[in-house]
């Protein structure tokens, strides 16, 4: 077989170089920015920054059990029509959230903020030391739609835990089954 020129092996091997290392800065840039920016359309276009903000409902209203348990979880159907069981009764949107209600039925509501299951994260210990929503979900009373600010990664969560005023664990063990 001909030898190939020297160049042009030269060619051939920096080339594989180069994409050998774009791959890898995109791989790095796509986990650096995971789930950043993620803003579902959810089956009823809630506003934060009406409720939350206009109107300023406390978090913990809807929120409920936020400071005293792991989840946050997501309201059930019945808070809102405490108020919309009177409230713009005559907008489609609020009549397709009465027949959720009606019907018994929870809102599929599409989950934002998810770490992996071998992560562990409990929001009551970060309220109870006053680490503010705002922290960890950016700022959702000036949000029309829910968006991920923040990657929520391990990076991000070691950041603060090992400032020096913060002074929260950094052993493997904490966060990790
Ligand atoms: C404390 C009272 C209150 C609660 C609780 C509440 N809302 Fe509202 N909501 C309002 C008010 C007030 C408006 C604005 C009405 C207006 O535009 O005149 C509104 C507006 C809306 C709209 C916009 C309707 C339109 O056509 O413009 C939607 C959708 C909505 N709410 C959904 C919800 C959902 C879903 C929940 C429960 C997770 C909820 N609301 C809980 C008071 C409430
Ligand atoms: C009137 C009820 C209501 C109030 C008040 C409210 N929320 Fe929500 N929140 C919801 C509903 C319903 C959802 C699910 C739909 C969505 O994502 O828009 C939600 C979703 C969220 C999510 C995303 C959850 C996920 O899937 O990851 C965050 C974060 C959040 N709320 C934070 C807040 C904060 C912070 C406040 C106070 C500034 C607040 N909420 C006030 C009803 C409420
Ligand atoms: C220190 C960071 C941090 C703070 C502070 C924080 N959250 Fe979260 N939140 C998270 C993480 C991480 C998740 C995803 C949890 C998971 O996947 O198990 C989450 C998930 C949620 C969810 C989705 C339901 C759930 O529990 O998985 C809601 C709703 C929510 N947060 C609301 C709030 C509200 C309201 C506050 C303030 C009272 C708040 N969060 C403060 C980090 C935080
Ligand atoms: C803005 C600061 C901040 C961020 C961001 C943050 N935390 Fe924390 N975390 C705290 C504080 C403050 C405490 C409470 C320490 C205490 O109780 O002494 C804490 C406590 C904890 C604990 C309990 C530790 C123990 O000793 O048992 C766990 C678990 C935890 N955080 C996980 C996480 C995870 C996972 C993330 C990222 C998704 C995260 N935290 C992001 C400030 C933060
Ligand atoms: C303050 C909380 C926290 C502490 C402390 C922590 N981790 Fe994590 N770790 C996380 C979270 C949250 C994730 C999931 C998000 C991600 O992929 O970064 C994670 C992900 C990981 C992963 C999977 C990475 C991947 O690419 O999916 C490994 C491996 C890991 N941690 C090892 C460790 C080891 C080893 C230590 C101790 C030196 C440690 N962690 C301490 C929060 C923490």
């Amino acid at each position: 077989m001909k030898k190939l020129p020297s160049h042009t092996t030269t060619i051939v091997v920096v080339l594989c170089v180069v994409v050998a290392v774009l791959a890898g800065g995109i791989r790095f840039v796509w986990r650096m920015g995971n789930n950043v920016g993620y803003a579902p359309e959810q089956p009823i276009p809630f506003s934060h920054q009406l409720h939350g903000g206009d109107l300023q409902i406390p978090c913990a209203y809807c929120h409920v059990g936020v400071d005293t348990s792991k989840h946050a979880v997501v309201p059930a159907v019945n808070i809102c029509m405490n108020c919309h069981a009177v409230v713009k009764t005559e907008s489609p949107l609020i009549q397709k959230l009465k027949g959720y209600a009606d019907r018994s039925e929870s809102i599929p509501w599409i989950k934002v903020h998810d770490i992996p299951d071998h992560a562990r994260f409990t929001h009551e210990r970060h309220i109870a030391k006053n680490v503010a929503c705002e922290e960890c979900h950016g700022d959702v009373k000036t949000m029309a739609r829910i968006k991920q600010v923040k990657t929520l990664q391990m990076g991000f969560c070691i950041d603060c835990h090992r400032k020096a005023d913060v002074n929260a664990s950094i052993n493997c063990e904490s966060c990790h089954y």
